[in-house]
């Protein structure tokens, strides 16, 4: 008997959107100076690559973002929101506590059954969400996969404190992963180190119908940069190596959007010059789950990335949280 044919998962389409309302560093700094927080375009420019961010208008939640770059990843590979059996959504800034933002995006797609579920990585969201759902491809358990990375970031923005304030944006991008006699997803690994809980999070919560400590973004900024750097270089050599591939193979590195002396440092130690770093972190700021499927998707659409290209997803942050995914687009 011939053994089963392989199985493998293959993004088949993307889409993103960013809410309408963009904000430059100029606008961002007046407005908070009209509330005495100091800050600059050049700061802003000069130590984190930031240029502009888009944010929400009131009573947006995230699922309304999600929705619209699922439909449009759902588009770009040519089926329609009822041939997809399994719906993932990576945020931290989900509609509510329950039930999750998944199943709010599959009654707004207006399909029913299919498994949905979130994914809480913070910034390596994305990366996670993508594993889990070629995971469960390659063992048969879905077919054709929505996998959506979307955030309200600025929902839970200390406005007062002008080290995160000015970091971060909204906005969502999704894939289509369909299971393929080839490979697409060519390797993955992720990671988690929990002893770093407290550089980057929203520490409150709810009890008793009280929030219960800070509901407010808090990080060590040089902290998780110093961290970043490291586990960045090490997980795409991993992954590279799992894949029997080298730096060289890499076509384009798609790294989480936060910062762009955190993506010149990664593309350096992986010997990549920056014209094969997909850069989007001027125009969006750090999106967080986002920043990854809406590099991609950008870049798809531009025309950079063209079908068999060779890609390097690489998350980071939270947790602290890292991993990248090869992909064979
Ligand atoms: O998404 C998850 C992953 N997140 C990240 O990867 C973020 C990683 N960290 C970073 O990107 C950087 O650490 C930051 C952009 C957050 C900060 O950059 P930095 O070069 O590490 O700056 P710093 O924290 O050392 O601050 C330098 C100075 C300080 O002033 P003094 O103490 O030197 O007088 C800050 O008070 O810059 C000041 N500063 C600002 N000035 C104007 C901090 N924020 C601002 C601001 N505007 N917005």
């Amino acid at each position: 008997m011939n053994p089963p044919a392989a199985r493998y998962s293959r993004i088949s389409g993307t889409g993103s959107y960013l809410p309408p309302n963009r904000l430059s560093n100029q606008a961002l700094a007046e407005q908070l100076a009209a509330q005495g927080v100091e800050t600059s375009d050049e700061w802003i420019i000069e130590r984190t690559g930031i240029r502009a961010r888009h944010f929400v208008a009131d009573g947006v939640v995230v699922s309304d973002l999600a929705v619209e770059a699922a439909k449009r990843a759902i588009e770009a590979a040519g089926c329609t929101a009822s041939d997809i059996d399994l719906i993932i959504v990576a945020t931290s800034t989900p509609d509510m506590i329950f039930p999750s933002s998944a199943c709010i995006v599959q009654q707004k797609l207006g399909v029913q059954g299919c498994p949905a579920f979130d994914v809480q990585a913070v910034c390596s969201g994305f990366v996670y969400a993508l594993t889990v759902a070629d995971a469960m491809i390659k063992t048969g358990a879905a077919n054709k996969a929505l996998v959506i990375g979307a955030e309200v970031f600025s929902r839970i923005l200390d406005f007062s404190d002008r080290t995160t304030c000015v970091l971060f944006g909204d906005g969502a991008g999704a894939v289509v992963l369909e299971a393929s006699d080839t490979p697409g997803i060519l390797a993955t690994e992720l990671h988690a180190d929990g002893r770093h809980v407290n550089i980057l999070c929203v520490p409150g919560t709810v009890s008793g119908g009280q929030i219960l400590g800070d509901p407010l973004l808090k990080m060590d900024g040089q902290a998780v940069f110093k961290l970043a750097v490291g586990v960045l270089e090490d997980v795409a050599r991993s992954v590279l190596a799992k894949a029997g591939k080298t730096e060289a193979d890499i076509d384009w590195l798609i790294p989480h959007q936060a910062n762009i002396r955190i993506m010149q440092s990664t593309a350096k130690r992986l010997k990549l010059s920056m014209d094969k770093v997909v850069v989007t972190v001027d125009q969006h700021g750090n999106t967080s789950a986002a920043s990854i499927p809406l590099a991609l998707d950008t870049a798809v659409r531009s025309g950079k990335i063209r079908r068999g290209d060779t890609l390097m997803l690489e998350g980071v942050g939270g947790g602290f949280t890292w991993g990248a995914v090869l992909v064979d687009f």
